[in-house]
């Protein structure tokens, strides 16, 4: 039954191709038979049917699908989401730290992986020292030899570490750890007070070692420098 069905099917879709419209059944160069004819038509008629139900149809089909999962996300939902920090820092949020508090935070939650002073470990890479290294044939890149800013540092902080627990630091405890980070590089004193307003103001030892990238394939924005 099915067989025969399909093939039926078949049948009318080569009708549609070969002999639409019913017009072209009538005046069939040499007609074999009555039959053959009347058949041709039959298949026309079928496959009119067939393509004003799909047009019938289409208006259904334009509108945009609905499988009847996810959901719009909430505005607050967006919000803990949206946690980028660019590097001027206007997006920093409230709070603040010192490197005292950093180093009790540090040592509880990064020193396992980079080291009790940040030297580096077996898990993770050196956070302190490199200075000077960047040019040589073996450059040690750390927050103090290679960051160009503290704000995108304070983002990497809260975005991405402990790498075990990604997310899981109060911002005071990220204020507190940049502090500490800063302060094991020289860069800061050791009791000043980050937060919203001076972390921006930190000037990084590498902030002018970026340059912009001449290959037309990644593109930039301030070629003029280069020539
Ligand atoms: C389980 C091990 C582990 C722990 C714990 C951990 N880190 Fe990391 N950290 C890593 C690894 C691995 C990377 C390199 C990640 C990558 O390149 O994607 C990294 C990268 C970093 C970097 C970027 C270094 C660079 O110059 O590219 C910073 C900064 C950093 N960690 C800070 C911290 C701080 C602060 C803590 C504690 C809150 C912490 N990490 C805890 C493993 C760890």
């Amino acid at each position: 039954m099915t067989t025969f069905r399909s093939v039926g099917l078949l049948n009318v879709l080569q009708g549609v191709r070969l002999r639409w419209p019913p017009v072209a059944c009538l005046v069939m160069a040499a007609p074999s038979s009555l039959r053959d004819k009347n058949l041709c038509i039959l298949r026309a008629i079928l496959a009119g049917w067939m393509l004003a139900a799909i047009v019938a149809a289409s208006p259904l089909m334009g509108q945009s699908p609905n499988y009847g999962v996810g959901r719009s996300p909430t505005p607050e939902e967006i919000k803990s989401w949206d946690i980028s920090i660019g590097p001027d820092g206007k997006e920093l949020p409230p709070g603040e730290g010192r490197a005292i508090e950093g180093k009790e935070v540090y040592t509880r939650r990064c020193a396992d992986c980079h080291g009790s002073k940040g030297q580096g470990g077996a898990q993770g890479e050196a956070l302190v020292g490199g200075e000077g290294t960047l040019d040589s044939t073996q450059p040690v890149k750390t927050v103090g030899s290679y960051w160009p800013y503290a704000t995108t540092l304070w983002d990497y902080i809260n975005r991405a570490m402990p790498f075990d627990s990604p997310g899981s630091l109060t911002h005071k405890q990220v204020y507190a750890l940049v502090a500490y980070l800063l302060y094991l590089n020289g860069i800061i004193e050791e009791e000043e007070v980050l937060n919203a307003q001076t972390l921006p103001q930190v000037r990084m030892p590498n902030r002018e070692g970026f340059v912009p990238d001449p290959r037309p394939d990644v593109g930039t924005k301030d070629q003029s420098q280069m020539h």
